[in-house]
């Protein structure tokens, strides 16, 4: 008799376990074990790892797949179990992985690969081939696409998350969590009656009660310096949106700023044009704004300006706004405000940039670029790789939550009738800025060595998102280097391998639409071409998300420095402003309050976070690939520290980008 052991490992979530009958075939090159039950009945415990055997007369040649049934028993109602994992050690001692990391209900059955991680032509046994087209043509079927609206990228077609696989779910204490904080803080605010009221503030005092209803030190900071200019500019380098500001090289025409308008502002004896060529000037353009459909309240439609704001990077290398224009046209009732008009019009000048920045960072740079294109990559790694490609065990880890969230955001954030439907835009113009940004997106925009370079940033001070993005890039890009060659050692892997082809080409149509202008990829040629859209893939559904959602409560709960609607016009002339118009712009009580507590659900930290470089679900079985993960997080372990020790030194502190506190994936 032959012996093969089996140890089954359990998931450590809970009800993981269950009483279930289960049992397990082998399946070899030669022939197949008899379905043998699993003896024991215990797997019943979350974290269980069993010990089970498999006899067979004779050697079944090479072990090729293995499958897993749950049988309930008839006369009690059927559990659900998550099988991590089986590793077989067969009587020749190999010992062979098979991750499963998939929950069985009913009487499902499950079949899985095992060994090293392959692509499609690289299958020669018929069951090999037969199984990987059977996991593809179901994934398929169970992943499909559905166009939200025209001009957007494609979603998923389910809407309700319990129609999903239960594996592609939120686990049950996530779901638990995240409705149950939901539940609290809107509780909090309807007690302190900051619900259903169309009434103003009376004071700014009077906004820290619902700004603070959670205290975090930066949100307490940016209560305190939200009217100063160092911190206006320092927020476009190191807040929740530092992807607008580039140098300006050349003013725009439409920004007819005089050398007289901003001489006080310059060092002494210095000039615009001389700043401008020593590379002292920059510039946001929110031109994309422009025109957009609102929210129409009481018959009259609400104003978004599309802002130009000038900034100069002063001997003391501060970063200050030194004139502002709230629409595109220059016209005499489009002013240009300068630091020395009146406070309250300069105050209200920046308060219109920061709504538009608001409206465009929550809609544009978090939920469009990271969130939605993460959606499109997850949903073409689920259609198009089979769970034994490398690509798959590789990216799988950084797609965790990420449909979850995404239905959750449609739901609850925007569509008609939702949060977002309530913002200046309402939901044509969300829809409108949505599709605006995907036909503008490049690909060069979404590579941080690029991104930098074409916004002139390079040698800017005290940038940390740059410094903090560059090194993660970069320990992200050598790690794909070193793992993307280990599978595909020559370019001419790459373009023979259709499932790949397939990923890509369904992430150019249905992600970009078919635009070749964006210079996003439809096909790969080279193993170089793939490793850099890999590395993209990893930063953007990480970093770059952490970047753009970590900070929404620190510096979007502060309501005048991160309103998603204002109820006044923007101002068309000088000096006529007050404290009082200032109030009666920002949101009121009733939509302060809803956002507020938006971002701050959006900001926290799960319970079940797993940090960039963690993979708690082992997937990978060859040496080589284990140590290049072992490589990259060391990497990143020194980054952290590294990151922690510069931050000791700062007054505020830039803390969204340690890796400590980045998440693997789009969860929240
Ligand atoms: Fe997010």
């Amino acid at each position: 008799m032959l012996e093969y052991t089996l140890e089954v490992t359990t998931g450590s979530m809970l009800h993981a376990g269950t009483f279930d009958n289960l049992y397990v075939t082998l399946i070899g090159s030669e022939r197949e074990s008899e379905h043998t039950a699993l003896t024991d009945v215990g797997l019943d415990e979350s974290g269980k790892v069993g010990t089970y055997s498999v006899t067979t007369l004779f050697s079944l040649g090479f072990l090729l797949l293995l499958k897993l049934e749950k049988d309930p028993f008839h006369e009690s109602p059927q559990t659900d179990w998550f099988c991590s994992k089986v590793v077989v050690t067969t009587p020749e001692e190999d010992e062979i992985l098979f991750p499963c990391y998939k929950w069985l209900s009913g009487g499902e059955s499950v079949l899985l690969r095992g060994g090293r991680a392959t692509k499609a032509f690289e299958d020669f046994y018929p069951s090999l081939v037969y199984q990987r087209r059977k996991e593809r043509l179901q994934q398929k079927l169970t992943y499909q696409w559905d166009k939200y609206a025209d001009g957007m990228a494609y979603v998923l077609n389910i809407n309700d998350p319990t129609l999903m696989p239960e594996e592609i779910r939120f686990s049950y204490s996530k779901a638990f969590q995240f409705h149950y904080i939901n539940e609290k803080a809107l509780a909090e605010l309807k007690m302190k009656g900051l619900t259903n009221t169309t009434e103003k503030w009376e004071s700014f005092e009077a906004m820290k009660d619902v700004s603070w209803f959670k205290k975090a030190p930066m949100s307490e900071y940016v209560s305190k310096h939200w009217k100063d200019d160092d911190f206006f500019g320092y927020q476009f380098l190191n807040g929740v949106n530092p992807t607008v500001i580039q140098r300006c090289s050349k003013l725009p025409s439409n920004f007819p700023v005089t050398e007289q308008m901003v001489r006080p502002f310059l060092a002494h004896g210095s000039s615009l044009s001389e700043e401008i060529e020593m590379g002292n000037i920059f510039i946001i353009d929110y031109k994309i704004m422009e025109g957009l459909p609102t929210r129409v309240i009481d018959g009259k439609p609400v104003s978004v300006s599309a802002p130009l704001c000038l900034f100069y990077l002063n001997p003391e290398k501060k970063l200050r706004p030194i004139a502002i224009q709230l629409s595109q046209k220059p016209s005499e009732d489009n002013p240009i405000f300068l630091p020395s008009d009146l406070e309250s019009d300069w105050l209200l000048a920046k308060i219109f940039v920061r709504n538009a920045d608001t409206l465009y960072h929550s809609l544009v740079v978090h939920l469009h670029n990271t969130h939605l294109l993460s959606e499109v990559y997850t949903m073409a790694t689920l259609r198009n790789l089979p769970q034994i490609h490398p690509l798959y065990k590789l990216l799988i880890p950084h797609h965790r939550d990420t449909l979850h969230i995404n239905i959750l955001s449609r739901a609850q954030l925007y569509g008609p009738g939702r949060f977002l439907d309530n913002c200046s835009l309402g939901n044509d113009g969300v829809i409108e800025l949505m599709r605006r940004a995907l036909f503008q997106t490049t690909y060069a925009s979404f590579c941080v060595p690029e991104n930098i370079a074409a916004r002139g940033l390079e040698s800017i001070p005290d940038f940390y998102y740059r410094d903090d993005a560059l090194r993660l890039w970069n320990i992200i890009s050598s790690f794909v280097s070193a793992l993307v060659p280990f599978y595909y050692p020559s370019d001419s892997e790459v373009t023979a391998d259709y499932e790949l082809q397939e990923w890509i080409n369904e992430i150019f149509f249905y992600g970009f639409l078919g635009n070749s202008d964006s210079g996003f990829p439809s096909s790969f040629q080279t193993v170089d071409e793939l490793i850099k859209f890999v590395t993209m893939v990893i930063f953007s559904s990480s970093c770059q998300h952490a970047a753009v959602n970590g900070g929404q409560f620190d510096f979007l709960g502060w309501i005048p420095n991160g309103p998603a609607l204002l109820h006044q016009p923007p101002p068309t002339t000088k000096g006529q402003s007050s404290m009082e118009r200032l109030l009666a712009t920002l949101p009121n009580k009733s939509f302060a309050a809803r956002s507020m507590t938006i971002v701050w659900r959006l900001s926290r930290k799960h319970d079940d976070f797993v940090p960039l470089g963690s993979y708690p679900e082992q997937r990978f079985d060859e040496p080589a690939a284990l140590q290049m993960i072992q490589d990259f997080q060391a990497q990143l372990s020194s980054l952290s520290a590294a990151i922690a020790k510069r931050n000791s030194e700062l007054e505020v502190p830039y803390k969204y980008l340690n890796p400590k506190g980045v998440e693997n994936s789009i969860t929240i």
